[in-house]
Formats: structure tokens, C-alpha cells, sequence
């Protein structure tokens, strides 16, 4: 039999990409299925391309008859807290319809297994740190609800159609494969430390802080950033954890170090060697004061352990990317 492909839906974008990298040096066969619409063609590098667009069933059979598939990553969704506060719809539309017709295409194909990009965003306002997987899901936004209801459609397919999902609700993710080779690069840019070193290489005058009077020791908000490069390791010992799962299973992915906007801002300061400006703005609506997650789960039951403890090392992976994203930009892609 024809060896069968790990699909990966949102592969073009900044983590998919990186997962998609990494299942390929370890020989995985990948099909990346992506609508570019916050992804991009050169951060396919790796396996086989299909461009298109969830949303739409008939693309997404397509898709399912013309290849083997074996098992699924589904990446593909809207990513942005602030965004999805103003427009929910768009939201909603995207996270649950894309979701709910991969899944319908998985059970008419026989395709049995799942790793889902599920969020920290899904707790929100936490009551103890560092969080736990059972901690209770209070999504402070329309994207943490879209994931959350992502969650339980999945849960609903894994018992009515024997399906086994397992999902990964990262904390932040931050930083850039260590070679530069590929990177976050979101058009805006939604994202704190992409923002602090654009305005390191002049690209911005401020970082806007939101808010600096949270119940936090400098006042501002606390997360927890997991290097990119971590996360696409969970996602090939989850995939390799799926015939072990029955049914449903979730684990954190967060380093549980929690660090301020101000100490983000520090760091990059250190790192780049440059002064950073910032101005403190009215809080967001929609953002927690502090997300700090507890992988023990992921230790002891994937054997997973993030390499990248230290801001400082995630940061400098990022300023590497970005200086060459800088460049790359300048020229015509
Ligand atoms: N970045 C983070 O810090 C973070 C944290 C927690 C969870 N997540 C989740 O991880 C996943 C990936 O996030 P990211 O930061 O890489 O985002 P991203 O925007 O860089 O990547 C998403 C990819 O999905 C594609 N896509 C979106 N809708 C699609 C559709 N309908 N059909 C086909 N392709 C579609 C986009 O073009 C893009 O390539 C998302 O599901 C996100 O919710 C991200």
C-alpha cells in the first residue's frame, strides 16, 4: 500500500510550518493543506502542497480522496484575541466550520487519529498558577470560546465515531527555528515579542503596553512563552502517543515561566543591544492578567521537556529571524 501522508492543515503558518519541518527530518511524509491567509508559500519548504480552504467541504473531500492520509494536524484557524474581540463572527465561522468539516471528512475516510492546536486562551482568568490541564475553561474571548467549542465537537466525534484526538493547548509561542530558515511573520502582527523587535529595528516607534495596573509585581501582564521550535517536538511524540489514546486526551504546553511585558521588553533590550520604547495604553479587553501553564502532564506522559527555559534564548532565536525577515522584506519575495 501506498505509504500514507500526515496531514497538516495550516502547515504554511508559524508553528504548522515548524512541525511540518520537523516531521520531515524525521522522515514523516506531510501534506500541508493551506488558504494563505495568514500562512505563506515559503514556509513550505518541506512535503507536499495543496492549496485550499477548509470552509469548504468539497475542497476538503477532494483533498481526502486524492491522498492517503493517516493521520491528522490540524493547525488551520484565526489566531488573534484582539481581533476575534471585534469580530467574533469571522471567528466563529472559521474555528468551528473548518474544524467540523475535517471531522466529517476524517470519519467518511477511515482516518482515525488527531493532534489539535487547542489554546491557553481556553481558561481564561486563571484561579491558580501555574495551570492545569483540569483547571476550569472560562474563555475571556470569542477566539478561546472558538477553541474551547472546538474541543468539545472534537470530544463529541471521538465518542460517537471512534476517533482519537489528542490536543495540545500551548501557552504562548514564541521564538524561530534556530537556523532562521523560517519564523513568525503575521501581517499585523498580533504578537508581543515580533512587535518589541520591530520597534528595536526602527520598524516601530512603541511597544503598546495594555494596561500596567494588574495584580502583577511591575503591573503588567504575565505569560508564558514556549519556543516554537518545543512545540513542534510535542506535536511528533503526540503523534506517536495517538494509538495509545482512547478517545480523548489534553495536555499542556507552557514552560511555567512566567514573564511581564516589562520583562519581555528587557530581554529583547539585552538581546538586541538596542534601547525600546514603549507607552502604557488602556487594558484590552479580553486579555487575563496572568497565564502560566504546568506541563508536568506532557513530562511524564509524553516525555516531553522543553529545551528553551530562559527568555533571553527565546527571544535571541526570534531577533535572528527577524533581522533576516527585515532584509528579506526589503527585496522583492
Ligand atoms: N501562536 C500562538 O501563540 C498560539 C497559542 C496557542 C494556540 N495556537 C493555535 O495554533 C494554531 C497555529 O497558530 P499560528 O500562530 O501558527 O497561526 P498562523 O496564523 O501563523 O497559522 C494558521 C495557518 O492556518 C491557515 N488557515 C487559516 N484558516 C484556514 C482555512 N479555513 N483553510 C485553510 N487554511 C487556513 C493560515 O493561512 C495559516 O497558514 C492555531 O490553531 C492557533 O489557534 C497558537
Amino acid at each position: 500500500m501506498e505509504e500514507s501522508y500526515i496531514l497538516i492543515t495550516g502547515g504554511a503558518g508559524y508553528i504548522g510550518s515548524h512541525v511540518n519541518r520537523l516531521l520531515n527530518s524525521k522522515g514523516f511524509r506531510t501534506l500541508v493543506f493551506d488558504n494563505f491567509v495568514t500562512g505563506h508559500r515559503r514556509f513550505v519548504q518541506w512535503g507536499q502542497l495543496v492549496h485550499g480552504d477548509l470552509r469548504d467541504s468539497a475542497q476538503v473531500e477532494e483533498l481526502f480522496n486524492r491522498y492517503p492520509i493517516g493521520s491528522v494536524m490540524h493547525f488551520a484557524a484565526f489566531a488573534y484575541v484582539g481581533e476575534s474581540m471585534a469580530s467574533p463572527a469571522k471567528y466563529y465561522r472559521n474555528n468551528l466550520l473548518s474544524t467540523i468539516n475535517l471531522l466529517d471528512a476524517m470519519v467518511r475516510h477511515g482516518v482515525d487519529g488527531l493532534v489539535f492546536s487547542s489554546s491557553c486562551a481556553t481558561y481564561g482568568q486563571s484561579t491558580e498558577i501555574p495551570i492545569k490541564e483540569d483547571h476550569p475553561q472560562q474563555p475571556l474571548n470569542p477566539y478561546g470560546q472558538s477553541k474551547l467549542m472546538d474541543e468539545v465537537i472534537i470530544k463529541d466525534y471521538c465518542r460517537a465515531y471512534g476517533l482519537n484526538a489528542v490536543a495540545l493547548r500551548y501557552f504562548n509561542a514564541a521564538g524561530a527555528g534556530i537556523d532562521a530558515v523560517i519564523g513568525e511573520w503575521h501581517e499585523p502582527e498580533p504578537h508581543l515579542i515580533p512587535i518589541v523587535l520591530d520597534v528595536a529595528l526602527g520598524k516601530r516607534q512603541y511597544v503598546d503596553i495594555y494596561g500596567d495596573d494588574y495584580s502583577s509585581p511591575d503591573g503588567t501582564c504575565i505569560r508564558d512563552y514556549i519556543h516554537v521550535q518545543d512545540i513542534a517536538e510535542a506535536h511528533l511524540k503526540a503523534l506517536l502517543h495517538l494509538d495509545k489514546v482512547k478517545g480523548w486526551e489534553v495536555f499542556n504546553l507552557g514552560n511555567g515561566n512566567g514573564y511581564s511585558v516589562r520583562q519581555v521588553i528587557a530581554a529583547a533590550e539585552r538581546v538586541s543591544g538596542r534601547a525600546i520604547a514603549s507607552r502604557v495604553c488602556e487594558r484590552r479587553p479580553g486579555d487575563p492578567v496572568c497565564l502560566v501553564g504546568s506541563s508536568a502532564k506532557a513530562r511524564e506522559v509524553l516525555g516531553w521537556k522543553p529545551g528553551f527555559a530562559e527568555i533571553d534564548t527565546i527571544v535571541e532565536t526570534a531577533w535572528r529571524w527577524q533581522t533576516r525577515l527585515n532584509e528579506l522584506l526589503k527585496k522583492p519575495l
